[in-house]
């Protein structure tokens, strides 16, 4: 028995210099340190001697047992603590990590309420491109060649012909092309004008452009459109007004202004659209009959809702990016 000892002890030190992964280990421990491993059979065999040397081998027997275990937990926690050991070990006692949930822009909040007012009027939703043609922007929007908006201050041009559109009036003209009508839809955006930035301009803004074309329309079906749009958005007692202005592809045109009170300060009014009845010029320019059909149409500025909305008084806040400003507007 003393040389079977011996025996199970030198295997298990030659085992053990070829471990080098945790697979590996669990192996040697099932053989030598398992409820039906050697070690358990040597003390099971050691039952049963009946022999003068039980002292000794009973002796010899425990100390392969320290040797073994002793050898073992060594290795173990070496494999642990091996950060070059490929076997991937996960450490259950890190802390998780946090994960930080984002939240939309007060601006594609603004836009996205717009959206749902809007759809729920029956209108549909269009988009056009920011890269527009000069003719989409200005000319078949009745601009005359010597319109002071055409004008190199105001517009970003990319070619003699191409410019990155000032307002979505354009998509007016698109979705007349493409489709017959009756039409009803807005057409969200992007627009860029070449502006000294200010509390009040940016040279970057969002507008939604609305065209409603039909048989029969009046500038009274216009003005209930856009009244029903701000009490929806700004509750039913928001007060407005509707004041004449010129657009060259509506007439009659007028622009819709909102009383801003802030707390503290002196009220005042705040423009939010222009709007009108889609000038028959226009109609003209798309192949649509302007004696059978009349349309109305209208353009708002989304910063502009958003400012009355939120009660900010600085645009450039909105494009600015700053967290601390951001933060106090998360919606879920
Ligand atoms: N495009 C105009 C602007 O950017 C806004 C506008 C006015 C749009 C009247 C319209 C409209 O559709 O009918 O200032």
């Amino acid at each position: 028995m003393l040389e079977e000892i011996k025996k199970t002890l030198n295997e298990f030190n030659a085992e053990i210099k070829k471990v080098n992964s945790s697979a590996e280990l669990e192996n040697v421990r099932i053989k030598y340190l398992g409820r039906r491993g050697v070690l358990s059979q040597l003390f099971d065999d050691f039952k049963k001697i009946t022999s003068n040397d039980k002292p000794i081998i009973g002796k010899t027997l425990n100390q392969a047992k320290i040797e073994i275990t002793g050898k073992f937990n060594q290795l173990q926690e070496m494999i642990l603590s091996n950060s070059n050991s490929t076997d991937s070990y996960i450490d259950l006692s890190l802390p998780g990590r946090k994960s930080f949930v984002g939240s939309k822009h007060i601006i594609t909040q603004t836009l996205d309420e717009v959206r749902a007012i809007f759809k729920g009027l029956g209108f549909s939703i269009y988009e056009g491109p920011e890269l527009e043609s000069d003719y989409n922007n200005f000319g078949a929007l009745n601009f005359p060649d010597d319109h002071p908006a055409r004008d190199m201050q105001d517009t970003f041009f990319v070619s003699e012909k191409f410019l990155l559109r000032t307002h979505t009036s354009p998509v007016q003209i698109r979705v007349m092309q493409e489709k017959k009508p009756p039409l009803r839809a807005i057409m969200p955006g992007k627009v860029y004008r070449n502006e000294s930035l200010s509390a009040k301009s940016y040279c970057l803004f969002h507008q939604v452009e609305g065209l409603l074309v039909d048989t029969d329309v009046t500038f009274a079906e216009l003005k209930g459109t856009l009244v029903s749009f701000a009490q929806q958005l700004y509750g039913k007692d928001v007060k407005y007004r509707f004041r004449a202005s010129f657009f060259p592809f509506t007439e009659p045109s007028a622009e819709v202004d909102i009383w801003w009170q802030q707390q503290g300060k002196e009220g005042r009014w705040l423009e939010i659209l222009g709007c009108g009845m889609v000038d028959p010029n226009v109609l003209m320019n798309v192949g649509i009959d302007p004696e059978k059909y009349v349309g109305y149409a209208f353009g708002m500025g989304v910063e502009r809702m958003a400012l009355l909305k939120y009660g900010i008084d600085d645009i450039r806040l909105l494009f600015d990016n700053d967290l601390r400003f951001l933060k106090q507007f998360i919606s879920v």
